[in-house]
């Protein structure tokens, strides 16, 4: 969602600006801009849809300054046109500000500032920010800001300028991400650190309720009430190139071949010996050895792995593992203790309704374990165990190497808890860990030839509505697939447990439909191909997900993708990266944004 990033130093903040904003694109955006420092007056440029639209803009004009934020906006409180685009300036022009989140209590402050006379110019909750700095300003600005944040409700990552102040830039933070970052004579506020990389490595992710002032030289950093705090910054180990194409066409591509490599790195960190060891989880030995149920909550992609992980950790741990999205979980009361761990799944570690769930849990005492990929977020921050799933920058919306590299983790957890729990023979355990070894090459092959798969997206690039079908861990496989094919190609479908489809669905079954039937469960095999013949005897067009070892039961004329052969529990995976090729072609072939699909974000961090 919208990105921030600010700039104070001895170059140029437009250049800067800009290419952070660039960078912060994966995001999700709908508009852009920036407010830089000149000659001590406050200049904003901003403009409606891509970034191209605000270089444009400022080619033409003469904004340059050494100091300056800007921001990328993905609407929520007003259209996404450049009156509601950020910056944001108050009416006497003296403060300017960028935010990510949302004012809860906007109306109610909007309403009181008319009354004194304000004057709105804007739809948007930000707006209020800047009239309220405005509003109570005494010329002491940390005071100002301070007693301002106070006096928000909701979630808010600010950028504040002041006319009076050319060299200092004001971040807060509470409940949405936002770092500052130390550079040479030059420091940095971003949404995160890919913004900056080119820059910097070093950084300090705010807390809720931290307020810093930055200058070209310094970073102090303030609680809520004002009072100093220690900066403890840590040095990231990303490169840049991390968050470059290097060569793929898209990053969905690139992120899609670190697939193997960031398997293999947790494989290598997690299994010696035949053995499944992770320390983390050591640490909660008692929360796992006393457990009665385990409840597994995500959004979107992440939700996915958490079905695939539920089947492995229900048959080899006899653990009862209940899956719910994050957003449903927050409101419905459900049963919680400290006999019940909670797994938050979480690629950015941001997202607003994982956030949620994660507090509701442990307020009710129940012990919390976040799988996430982003150190220093606020899941990796709050969780009381962490594994962190180092899939390295995700940048393409649609997540490939996050969603792997979770599914992963909840294999390691699954094997570590059964090997605790003494479900699982050594021996099952060793060949669990074998077959998890051999995962890595067997998606670097599939990676490496995918003409078959590229043909199949060829085929169905114009269809209307498809339909992914599968049990069990085919199941979970069929609802990531579903996603993957409408949130890059905007083709509607909709995933269905096979058993099921006799209920109701097979009724939108006819002459031509796209079924894609995920079949790579052997012990699931018989089940999953009699559902197959039932919507080929509807005219459904159907291409099966096989394994080589049942290749032979697929009859003449049906269409198939063929895996190479994965023990059951973890076949899921190779189905999803096949998916996730077959979903890359179809959006490539429809000649549409891949890597930032319409309307989505990357990190939704409003709820
Ligand atoms: C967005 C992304 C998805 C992701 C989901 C959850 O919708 O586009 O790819 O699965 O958020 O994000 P998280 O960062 O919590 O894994």
């Amino acid at each position: 969602m919208c990105g921030i990033v600010g700039y104070i130093g001895y170059n140029q903040a437009t250049p800067v600006l800009l290419n952070g904003l660039a960078r912060l694109e994966y995001r999700g955006y709908d508009s852009a801009g920036i407010a830089i420092f000149n000659d001590d007056k406050i200049k904003v440029a901003k403009s409606e849809g891509k970034l191209a639209n605000l270089k444009n803009k400022i080619e033409n004009s003469d904004v340059s300054g050494f100091v300056g934020i800007g921001h990328t906006r993905w609407a929520t409180h007003g259209e996404p046109n450049e009156r509601n685009c950020h910056p944001h300036t108050s009416e006497n022009g003296k403060f300017v500000v960028v935010h990510n989140g949302i004012i809860e209590n906007y109306d109610v402050i909007k309403r009181q500032l008319r009354e004194k006379g304000v004057k709105f110019t804007s739809d948007t909750d930000t707006e209020v920010v800047p009239q309220l700095l405005a509003y109570y300003y005494d010329g002491d600005l940390l005071k100002t800001v301070s007693k301002v944040v106070n006096e928000l409700a909701g979630s808010y990552a600010l950028g504040i300028i002041c006319e009076d102040y050319p060299d200092k830039i004001i971040a807060a933070r509470k409940s949405s991400p936002l770092i500052v970052a130390k550079g040479e004579g030059e420091n940095f506020i971003a949404s995160d650190i890919s913004a900056i990389l080119d820059y910097t490595k070093t950084y300090i992710t705010l807390d809720d309720g931290d307020i810093a002032e930055l200058k070209a030289d310094s970073i102090t950093l303030y609680d809520k009430e004002l009072n100093e705090k220690e900066t403890d910054f840590i040095v990231t180990d990303l490169d840049v190139s991390a968050v470059m194409k290097n060569g793929y066409d898209h990053f969905m591509l690139k992120e899609m071949n670190e697939q193997p490599e960031k398997l293999r790195g947790l494989y290598n960190d997690y299994v010696k010996d035949n053995k499944v060891v992770v320390p983390e989880l050591d640490k909660i030995a008692d929360v796992l050895d006393n457990c009665e149920k385990i409840y597994a909550v995500a959004c979107g992609s992440a939700y996915h792995t958490s079905i695939a992980g539920k089947y492995v950790i229900e048959k080899l741990c006899r653990v009862n593992v209940e899956t719910d999205i994050a957003s449903e979980f927050r409101y419905r009361d459900p049963i919680l203790n400290e006999r019940t761990p909670v797994i938050i799944i979480s690629q950015s570690g941001e997202t607003a309704d994982s956030i949620a769930a994660l507090r509701m849990a442990k307020e009710q005492g129940a012990p919390v374990i976040g799988i996430v990929n982003v150190v220093g977020s606020t899941i990796y921050r709050e969780s009381d165990c962490v594994l962190y799933t180092k899939a390295g920058p995700e940048i393409a919306v649609a997540t490939t190497k996050g969603y792997a590299t979770q599914l992963m983790m909840f294999y390691l957890f699954a094997l570590y808890f059964a090997q605790s729990k003494g479900t699982v023979s050594e021996e099952e355990i060793a060949k669990y860990c074998s077959e998890l070894e051999m995962l890595p090459a067997k998606i670097e092959r599939l990676l490496s030839d995918t003409k078959t798969i590229e043909a199949f997206s060829e085929k169905y690039k114009g269809a209307n509505n498809f339909f992914f079908i599968g049990r069990n861990t085919d199941y979970a496989a069929a609802m990531e697939a579903s996603l993957k094919v409408k949130e890059i190609s905007y083709i509607n479908s909709d995933a269905y447990a096979s058993g099921e489809l006799k209920h109701g669905t097979i009724a939108l079954i006819d002459k031509g439909t796209p079924v894609i039937s995920f079949c790579a469960n052997k012990k699931l095999f018989d089940k999953a191909w009699s559902n197959a013949e039932e919507v080929v005897a509807r005219g459904a067009d159907v291409v099966c997900v096989v394994s080589e070892k049942d290749e032979d039961k697929i009859q003449q004329g049906y269409e198939k993708i063929v895996l190479e052969d994965v023990i059951d529990e973890f076949s899921t995976m190779l189905e999803v990266v096949a998916m996730q090729i077959f979903a890359y072609y179809i959006a490539k072939n429809n000649g549409c944004d891949i890597d930032k699909p319409k309307n989505l974000a990357k990190s939704v961090t409003v709820e």
